[in-house]
């Protein structure tokens, strides 16, 4: 295929043109619908921040800071770096507003592109684009449950279907559970150091937990036997942990408790989900997950203060939705077509589109300086239901000529008498 032009897009970027343009558009309106049900707000954060925000807020042993961040000194030497995620940022953004403490709560959300060196392939991308929330100051288990109900309110409503989806839970204990099962987990795998592959021996040692989520098969096998964190929990985890399930329960979502589920943010506390789909989608089957991350106000400079959230990831979705065959809706697509007749009818069709569209008529006006049959052209490739002929005969009549663009039928509609033509068709 030749190459369009000089440059591309770099490599795990891409434009969001036609039908993803439009995916992504209807999912932020789907977004903002569904979470401001649920008392959510809008925030938006800078797309880059300090480096030192994102290795303290998500951890220096996670891949995603020790590998792939996007890092650069700015031109007066100071390190930034694009946001991996927006978690650690709305935490930030919540300490210098004051949107927390002092019994004072906050639920936001935001949509936006995220930054991670990965290795591009089939829903995974290096700029790819997510949604997400987070409730700040609230640790009660109706929030985790909330949060996950209206995760899978916002799916549904995003057009996925509930049966192709799979949501898991855990609950990742806390600072006085986890210390113990971490060291647990760590002489699993030194005691299993032989069969397991060199990035899990360096987990061993860095960040044990991780190891769950290795692919290579021996790892696999040998974390199945590895202890439950489930079985290790505190008491007051238990019960937390309880309260959400009975919470889920009663709102009649289904869900799996997945011991294994760790997730591959360091902040996580308490509950974690993550919701997957196989259809579609390649290794990369996690549309959205999220969880409880408690520590992370404090550990960024801020007063003690619980958090919990999740994030979805568009591409994944959108690969979701076409292997579904949702049709994505268009807001306003237009509907009526307004062509121009003869070249002395060009302000007249000018006048008539824009009083169409301030009554609140989406209209595609046809081109100045093209022949009718071309601009003909144009209204069927829109697909719209109606053409409207802004010609000189009609105009002398005081009023347009209006086809239907399936049945072919033709009418005079007198100016006076369009607004409620249009209305009642
Ligand atoms: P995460 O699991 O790293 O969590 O990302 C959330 C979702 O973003 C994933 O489930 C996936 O759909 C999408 N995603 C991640 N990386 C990529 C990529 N390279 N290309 C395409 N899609 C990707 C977080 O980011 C947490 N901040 C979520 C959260 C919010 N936890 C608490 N609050």
């Amino acid at each position: 295929m030749a190459k369009a032009g000089k440059y591309s897009a770099p490599r795990g970027t891409v434009d969001l043109v036609g039908d993803a343009a439009h995916t992504w558009e209807f999912l932020t309106r789907t977004a903002s619908r569904i979470f401001s049900l649920y008392g959510y707000e809008p925030i938006y954060t800078p797309i880059f921040e300090q480096t030192e925000l994102f290795v303290r807020g998500i951890g220096e042993a996670t891949d995603v800071v020790g590998k792939e961040m996007y890092t650069f000194e700015d031109k007066s030497g100071r390190s930034l770096t694009l946001r991996p995620e927006n978690t650690a940022s709305v935490v930030r953004a919540s300490i210098t507003n004051s949107l927390v403490g002092e019994g004072r709560s906050a639920k936001l959300f935001y949509a936006g592109p995220m930054f991670r060196y990965e290795r591009p392939t089939k829903g995974r991308q290096r700029q790819f684009y997510q949604i997400g929330t987070e409730a700040l100051g609230l640790d009660s288990a109706d929030i985790d449950a909330e949060s996950i109900i209206m995760l899978m309110h916002f799916f549904e409503e995003a057009g996925i279907e509930r049966s192709s989806m799979r949501l898991l839970i855990n609950s990742m204990g806390d600072e006085n559970c986890r210390p113990a099962y971490r060291e647990k987990i760590r002489q699993h795998l030194l005691n299993h150091s032989e069969g397991l592959c060199e990035e899990c021996n360096r987990r061993a040692e860095t960040n044990p937990l991780r190891a769950f989520d290795c692919k290579n098969e021996a790892c696999i096998a040998i974390m199945n036997e590895a202890p439950k964190l489930a079985d290790e929990l505190c008491d007051d985890c238990k019960e937390a942990f309880e309260k959400v399930k009975y919470y889920l329960d009663e709102a009649g979502l289904d869900y799996i408790e997945e011991p294994k589920l760790v997730r591959g943010l360091d902040y996580y506390t308490r509950t974690v989900f993550e919701v997957q789909v196989d259809a579609g989608l390649g290794a990369q089957n996690a549309i959205g997950g999220g969880g409880r991350y408690d520590g992370l106000a404090e550990a960024l400079g801020g007063k003690d203060s619980p958090g919990i959230g999740f994030a979805v990831g568009f591409e994944r979705i959108a690969l979701v939705l076409e292997e579904q065959g949702f049709e994505v809706p268009r807001l306003n697509r237009p509907e009526t077509f307004v062509a121009i007749v003869s070249a002395d009818m060009e302000d007249k069709a000018f006048e008539l589109a824009n009083d169409l569209r301030k009554a609140g008529h989406a209209v595609l006006l046809g081109e100045q300086g093209r022949s009718l049959k071309s601009q003909l052209k144009n209204a069927d490739r829109a697909e719209v239901k109606r053409t409207i002929f802004v010609g000189p005969d009609e105009l002398e009549k005081g009023g347009v000529l209006v086809r239907d663009m399936e049945s072919k039928a033709e009418s005079f509609v007198a100016f006076a008498d369009l607004e409620n033509y249009l209305k009642a068709e």
